[in-house]
């Protein structure tokens, strides 16, 4: 067991919530692609539960180590090792054949180039009605749909302008423009959202 594994609290919170809708919608066997992995606590409790998918999980070269203890500690089979990938870069193509694509917490971390080549990139590599399913803080009208989002979006572009909590606007705007139709928005606990996008 690997001691002092990087740990979110976040996802410890959100991982029965978020499992809880992803068993309805990658109910088919396959490989599903996550952006931005992380420590990969999402990646080993949905691969745990959903034994008929094989988890792909991917991160920045910078992260996309970080995740290795978790996945070692799980002795899971049906996740594969980590794929650094950028998603600015072109490596999509080097990936294995995917169902479905996953991503917590990371639209509003990337600077908008990041996020529209997130899209382009998945909408590249889903098969025809593939769900990408985006989970995170997002706005409505311009505006946030809770004082503690209004919060995390300042302390976000204090850190750095380039981040803050996206406008759903944007995100369809994108989804148009990359094959990629808003199916479904879950209000999630503690003010998240789980988009739901289909591959046209
Ligand atoms: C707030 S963390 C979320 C991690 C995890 N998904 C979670 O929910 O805890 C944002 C993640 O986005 C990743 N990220 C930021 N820019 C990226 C890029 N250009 N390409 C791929 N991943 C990126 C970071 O490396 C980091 O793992």
């Amino acid at each position: 067991m690997h001691k002092d594994k990087p740990f979110s609290q976040a996802c410890e919170n959100n991982k029965a919530p978020i499992l809880e809708k992803l068993a309805t919608l990658f109910k088919q066997p396959g490989t599903i692609l996550e952006i931005g992995t992380g420590t990969g606590q999402h990646a080993v409790h949905f691969a745990d539960r959903l034994p008929h998918l094989v988890w792909q999980p991917t991160d920045h070269p910078q992260n996309a180590q970080l995740c290795r203890p978790w996945i070692a500690d799980s002795g899971l089979a049906n996740i594969n090792p980590p794929i650094a990938l950028n998603v600015l870069d072109g490596v999509w193509f080097d990936l294995p054949a995917i169902i479905g694509a996953f991503s917590a917490n990371t639209a509003h971390i990337m600077v908008w180039e990041e996020v529209r080549a997130m899209f382009l990139g998945i909408g590249g590599v889903l098969p025809s009605n593939g769900v990408f399913s985006l989970y995170g803080p997002f706005r409505y009208g311009g505006r946030h749909t809770s004082e503690s989002n209004e919060r995390f979006d300042r302390s976000l572009r204090a850190q750095a302008s380039h981040m803050g909590i996206r406008d759903i606007e944007d995100l369809k705007a994108l989804g148009e423009e990359t094959g990629l139709v808003l199916e479904e928005d879950f209000e999630m606990p503690a003010n998240n959202r789980l988009l739901v996008w289909r591959k046209s």
